[in-house]
């Protein structure tokens, strides 16, 4: 059950970190609802999703189905179930969010209630709702905005907290299916004033009785014994009766503070302690090699200007030093004349970096945002419906960058360069994403994005992203290109054959391992969160990371592109964006990692949505990755050739 505990543990701990950005945690938009006695309180439905199984902590699918689902046969509202208004990034993530039939008066206890009348459950149901039991399907409801949970006390620290969501059934010591079709539902209030009462935490204790009756319409109900459970019908029928009990249970939770018992850490101090020392490391390996180099760019500089003076002594004819010459013979200034070159495919690689620099904003500033706290956990799918704005948003700094480097690369295609940086890669992006969305659909999961919102997401791409970027790329080939500090030669320089190390497969392999090692923990935290449903919260942490991210990407290019030319190769351009790039090679191998260590998928669709999904994230990585080694090399190669004498 720890890893719930580890996407948990990120409020905690990013509480501890910034403890002034608490308070602003809840923020905003978001403000109590007030109840009086009888008042009726809203308990909706969202989708069932896996959870993992207690047994083994293995997770057995990745698909989650709507409440409504027929196979089912949950009770609906008699004018049939209403669709709750969400946000953008809440159905993208995967909520869908219903009303149900319960009826929940405030202060009003009731101990047994029945739902609707009784339902046969067919064969073909039964079998799919054992599939569902035996992948440990989770029910998850929301009463106030608040998801329903259950209490679970962590055993080393005695603390009890909420675990959200509960189970649909379980499988007995005979394999058999036993399906929970009786909920007890106890509501924790807060009382903030006379006959002002606050929802400050659900619980719903879920139990199995075979013998619970529909009495007629009005009628309480017989909710059976809980001895006798509903144990599912493989070869016939399986009635069922739904039923529900209410408590109303006093509480001296505030509302501001209902959320932190489902953000609970499990041994905080591990999680923080490793990532800690992976930053020192990460830190102190950086600062190393910007010291070696600091140290030997001096020296080599040093040496040329040094260099250019004997020189100018040889011509004047007082010197014929045959040594120097020698010495001038290696090192990076001898490329000087190509390294400004442009590189094979200027078009493919502007449109690869305005990307990466729309990326990389758009994550900076999300990160920034959910730090300030504007990312509340009771604001669903908040991130996501950021993520997207911002995305869109910035599709000017794409179209600027794109133009600018393709102008500086002396590129001359320029239709094609504004045509495809807002279309290539958002559109591989939203094909891969429609084709995974193709399996949903044929599984009938409630997973699948809906038609309408695909059209919504294509309409803000081509009416607000695509103008934006039109504009980006106008003002980008507008300015003056970026001028080389030296001048480009007539004639490519012959590239000596270079060191094992510096060909370009291990040089990606070395590279790329640590901006990965740098986030390795992070990722950790976030794959658990991504794949389990739940929020992330460690946004301290998560900036922090992406820091040192950046510094470790653009520390390790540097260095490699150092080398290389000092190996005379000056085909730095593409090395560099791939050999950064490459740590999402080391995502994604994780990824296939995490499957065999947490995942078991029974089904193909299951295994075709993890591994599509893992490749998108990672192919976004490279991207990412692949732009902050370009843009420090390229910032190092100015800065160098721009600092000595070249005649
Ligand atoms: C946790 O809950 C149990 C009962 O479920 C109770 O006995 C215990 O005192 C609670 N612990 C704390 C720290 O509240
Ligand atoms: C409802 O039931 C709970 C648990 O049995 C009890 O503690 C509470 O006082 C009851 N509330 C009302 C309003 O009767």
């Amino acid at each position: 059950m720890h890893y719930c505990s580890l996407s948990i543990s990120c409020a905690t701990l990013s509480a501890l970190f910034f403890s002034s950005s608490v308070s602003a945690f809840y923020l905003p938009g978001v403000a109590p609802t007030t109840y009086r006695e009888h008042d009726t309180v809203q308990l909706n439905v969202n989708h069932l999703t896996p959870a993992l199984s207690e047994t083994d902590s293995q997770l057995r699918s990745v698909i989650s189905y709507d409440y409504y689902h027929p196979a089912f046969h949950f009770c609906k509202p008699k004018d049939g179930p209403k669709d709750v208004s969400e946000s953008l990034g809440s159905i993208l993530f995967g909520d869908r969010i219903l009303t149900s039939p319960f009826e929940l008066k405030m202060m009003v206890n009731e101990t047994c209630k029945a739902l609707c009348e009784e339902k046969k459950l067919d064969k073909p149901s039964a079998n799919f709702v054992k599939r569902r039991i035996e992948q440990n399907y989770n029910l998850n409801w929301l009463v106030d905005g608040l998801p329903a949970g259950q209490p679970y006390t962590d055993l080393s620290t005695n603390i009890n907290f909420t675990l959200r969501g509960f189970p649909l059934g379980e499988v007995d010591k005979d394999k058999k299916a036993i399906l929970n079709n009786h909920y007890d539902i106890v509501i924790e209030y807060h009382k903030a004033g006379a006959d002002k009462y606050r929802v400050v935490g659900v619980l719903v204790i879920p139990t199995s009785r075979k013998d619970s009756k529909w009495l007629g319409e009005g009628k309480p109900g017989d909710c059976g014994d809980v001895k006798q459970p509903l144990i599912l019908n493989e070869d016939g029928e399986t009635s069922v009766t739904w039923t529900y009990g209410i408590f109303w249970v006093e509480s001296k939770t505030a509302w501001a503070t209902r959320w932190d018992s489902y953000l609970h850490v499990f041994d905080p101090r591990i999680h923080w302690f490793s990532l800690v020392n992976s930053a020192v490391i990460v830190v102190f390996l950086c600062g190393m090699v910007a010291a070696i180099l600091t140290r030997a760019l001096k020296k080599d500089i040093a040496r040329y200007n040094r260099l250019d003076s004997f020189n100018l002594d040889d011509l004047s004819g007082t010197n014929g030093d045959a040594e120097d010459g020698i010495q001038e013979d290696s090192g990076w200034k001898l490329v000087h004349g190509d390294v400004f070159r442009a590189p094979r495919n200027p078009l493919l690689l502007s449109v690869l970096l305005g990307n990466g620099s729309q990326l990389f904003v758009m994550v900076g500033t999300t990160i920034t945002f959910a730090l300030l706290g504007f990312l509340s956990p009771s604001n669903r799918g908040s991130l996501g419906t950021v993520m997207i704005l911002l995305y869109t948003i910035f599709g000017f700094i794409g179209g600027y960058v794109s133009a600018r480097v393709y102008k500086s690369f002396g590129g001359e295609k320029w239709k094609q360069n504004i045509a495809l940086t807002p279309i290539m890669i958002p559109g591989i992006v939203f094909a891969t994403f429609f084709l995974l969305n193709l399996f949903l659909w044929a599984k009938a999961s409630s997973g699948a994005v809906p038609f309408t919102t695909m059209l919504v997401i294509l309409g803000i791409w081509f009416v607000i992203s695509v103008p934006l970027s039109f504009a980006g790329s106008w003002a980008g080939f507008r300015h003056p290109p970026f001028q080389p500090p030296v001048r480009v030669n007539q004639i490519p320089r012959q590239i000596p054959p270079s060191t094992t190390y510096l060909r370009p497969v291990p040089s990606m392999l070395l590279v790329g391992i640590l901006p990965f090692g740098a986030i390795f923990v992070e990722l950790y935290f976030i794959m658990n969160n991504m794949w389990f449903g739940k929020v992330y919260y460690m946004f301290g942490f998560l900036f922090l990371c992406y820091g040192i991210m950046i510094i470790t990407c653009a520390a390790v290019t540097i260095l490699l592109v150092y080398f290389l030319l000092c190996s005379e190769n000056y085909h730095w351009q593409w090395r560099a964006f791939c050999a950064a790039g490459a740590s999402a090679g080391y995502v994604f191998a994780n990824a296939l990692l995490y499957w065999l260590s947490r995942l078991s998928f029974g089904s193909f669709t299951s295994v075709v949505l993890y591994v599509g999904y893992s490749l998108l994230i990672s192919f976004l990585f490279f991207i990412l990755t692949g732009t902050i080694g370009f843009f420090s090399s390229w910032a190092f190669v100015h800065r160098i050739y721009g600092s000595i004498k070249v005649d």
